[in-house]
């Protein structure tokens, strides 16, 4: 970003958002934009090695064993799935997420469920006392004597204990509320929050510990963002929901062990995060069928499809400043889509306020969004619902083009497991997808929308 950032040494003004280390104070961070985030810090990062480890020598790539990776297996497949299919050993996964997110929950269910199995546990709770701690796993109907837990914020003291009890599985909770007492700095300031990661991650290599780290992501740029670390560590899942919506989607961005984009899906109930195994139903079961303005779309998250609502209004504008309202979409791919159906469909919504929703909090980023956004906002405009048991999905060009998109047997196959019978997909997709039960209605440009919705075709 064209902003140089002081070596970390001597005092300074540090940005807890993105670590850009400035000379004096500034109300905005020039290198992020972030206000009010710089903190002064003392920012001295001593960077040595645990004693006792060296590098071994290199040697020939492709001679050797390969030492594929193990992994343990928690029980609860939905927060295996986005690990990539369990725990790797040895691996460092940062957990993030808003606070109340669930967090905390999860992982005290993890680490419950792993020493049910006999699978040596440390849970360190930094944030919380072990009251607290115990309360949560009442309440969590936790089975047998529950997870080895400790209460501190001192990571000298939970490195003793670490060498002592010698987990298979770690759990810090958090990263920020944890610090080393040979720096200044105070817990959660980017000094801290890097030499507390620098020297656990370490140990997780060394002697095949799982390591987990809770890092809470924050707008206020009091904390250090979990970002800083984000580089040092194999996994990064976050914890995240939309609205007031009680579904908890677990979503690896980063995976060392595994494809990222792969989701496990929970509802938080009053006894913890119950797994989702069949996040398809819940998400659709509350359509208003038969009413315009509602489609249902079968997504791929990572390898997994699933259906999902995705709901349009188009109303009159009051004061005729029309409005666009994306929520769980792209807003700038709602612009465009609002003028391919102008300019290429004919549809006038120049005084139309046009709003679009995906249900049950969840989000959409994918291009196969398109043509179901498409067919909603039509139905809405129309007055027209879309056609009884059917899917809609397909990316929309600027010509007003439908473009193929990749998974097409998987999304037809999860309609049809769902008593789906029909499916408006592109044309070229629909070439390759052969699923008993479901009929295919290929398109080649959007204004073919028109009359399927009017059931003409
Ligand atoms: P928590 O795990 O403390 O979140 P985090 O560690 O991410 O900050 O969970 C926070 C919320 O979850 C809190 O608002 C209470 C709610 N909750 C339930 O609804 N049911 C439960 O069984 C538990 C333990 C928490
Ligand atoms: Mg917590």
């Amino acid at each position: 970003m064209g902003v140089k950032s002081l070596p970390m040494k001597g005092r300074g003004f540090v940005c807890q958002e993105c670590g850009h280390r400035f000379p004096g104070w500034l109300g905005r961070c020039p290198s992020c934009g972030t206000w009010g985030s710089l903190v002064e810090e003392v920012g001295e990062e001593p960077r040595r090695r645990p004693p006792g480890t060296s590098s071994p020598p290199p040697v020939p790539l492709l001679e050797g064993a390969d030492e594929g990776v193990s992994r343990l297996n928690t029980s609860m497949g939905e927060f295996d799935r986005p690990l990539g299919g369990g725990v790797v050993e040895g691996s460092v996964v940062l957990l993030g997420g808003a606070p109340g997110m669930g967090k905390s929950t999860l992982l005290l269910q993890v680490l419950g469920a792993l020493s049910l199995q006999g699978v040596p546990v440390l849970y360190c709770s930094a944030e919380e006392s072990l009251r607290q701690v115990r309360l949560r796993a009442r309440r969590l109907g936790l089975r047998g004597p529950g997870p080895l837990t400790m209460a501190t914020a001192s990571l000298e003291e939970l490195l003793r204990e670490v060498d002592r009890v010698k987990p298979r599985v770690l759990a810090v909770d958090s990263l920020q509320a944890l610090y080393t007492s040979e720096l200044p700095s105070p817990a959660g300031s980017v000094a801290q929050v890097r030499e507390v990661a620098a020297r656990l991650t370490p140990l997780a290599k060394a002697s095949g510990m799982a390591l987990f780290l809770v890092g809470h992501i924050t707008k206020e740029g009091v904390i250090a963002g979990p970002r800083l670390v984000e580089h040092l560590v194999d996994v990064v899942l976050y914890l995240e929901h939309r609205a007031d919506s009680p579904y908890r989607v677990l979503r690896a961005v980063k995976n060392r062990f595994g494809s990222t984009n792969e989701i496990g899906v929970f509802e938080m109930t009053d006894r913890g995060l119950q797994e989702v195994k069949n996040p398809s139903e819940i998400f659709i079961t509350e359509r208003p069928e038969g009413s315009p303005g509602s489609v249902v779309m079968p997504t791929v998250e990572g390898t997994r499809p699933l259906l999902v609502e995705i709901q349009a209004l188009v109303a009159p504008a009051p004061g005729g400043i029309p409005r666009r309202t994306a929520m769980g979409v792209d807003y700038n791919r709602l612009l465009l889509l609002v003028g391919v159906l102008e300019k290429r469909v004919g549809i006038d919504l120049s005084h139309r306020d046009v709003f679009v929703n995906v249900a049950g909090g969840l989000r959409v980023s994918e291009p196969a969004v398109d043509l179901a956004a498409v067919a909603a906002i039509l139905s809405s405009h129309l007055d027209r619902p879309s056609p009884p048991s059917t899917v809609v999905f397909g990316e929309v060009g600027l010509t007003g083009e439908v473009r193929g998109v990749s998974y097409g047997e998987e999304r037809v196959a999860e309609a049809q497991r769902l008593g789906f019978t029909q499916c408006i997909l592109p044309r070229s997709t629909a070439r390759k997808v052969r699923v008993d039960g479901v009929r295919l209605l290929g398109v080649r440009e959007v204004r073919e929308l028109i009359p399927l919705l009017e059931g003409r075709r």
